[in-house]
């Protein structure tokens, strides 16, 4: 789903960038980096995390995001190199060939994707075998997820076991795992491997 205008000025903070890279670095001391090549990061936003992986470890980087404006914007920021490139694409629908990535980073997007499953089977496709997917993002308890459902036609909404689930049956393996209280939720960093 598209963000407001409000939302957009909250997200697109510097600050958030410079978290979300912090998070990627916490992430890539459990990864064998030296077999990541072609990294896709869903719902990039302003293009931080993506320029920033492209920038300081050199891998062919596509950020991509539903929201046309986000994309000009994320290319406004940080402009295309030979190693990155911006374009739209929603994340439940990829058009990318399988097998195309090493790395797939979606930070805050998931609660946003009504079809979340289809999105986590997407990543499953476009992943290589061994391929890794660093998920960051908020999950919902149960009976939150009752109360909230009819309101919430629009976003995703999930509980962690739910998400977990659906990455256990598309074929991912948790190499990491770490919880951090958000208000009355939770944000989840995983980090998955595609078996
Ligand atoms: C909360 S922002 C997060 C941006 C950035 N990743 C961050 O953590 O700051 C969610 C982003 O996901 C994008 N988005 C929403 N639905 C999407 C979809 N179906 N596919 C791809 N991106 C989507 C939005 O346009 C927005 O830029």
């Amino acid at each position: 789903m598209k963000m407001t205008t409000l939302e957009k000025k909250f997200v697109n903070r510097k600050q958030k960038g410079e978290y979300n890279i912090a998070r990627v670095r916490d992430c890539f001391n459990h990864l064998d980096l030296g077999h990541i090549y072609r990294g896709l990061e869903l719902g990039c936003g302003i293009g931080a995390v993506s320029a920033f992986l492209a920038n300081e470890y050199n891998m062919n980087i596509t950020g991509t995001d539903f929201d046309a404006e986000q994309v000009e914007l994320a290319r406004s920021l940080h402009p295309e190199t030979d190693l990155l490139h911006y374009r739209v694409e929603d994340a439940s629908r990829l058009t990318f060939p399988a097998h195309t990535f090493d790395l797939v980073i979606a930070q805050n997007v998931f609660h946003h994707i009504p079809e979340w499953e289809k999105a986590v089977q997407e990543v499953a496709r476009v992943l290589s075998s061994g391929g890794y997917f660093i998920w960051f993002d908020l999950a919902v308890p149960g009976l939150i997820k009752k109360v909230l459902k009819p309101a919430a036609r629009h976003s995703g909404l999930y509980t962690l076991a739910e998400v977990r689930s659906e990455f256990l049956r598309c074929g991912f393996t948790q190499l990491y795992y770490d919880r951090i209280p958000h208000g009355p939720f939770s944000h989840h960093h995983l980090i998955l491997q595609k078996s």
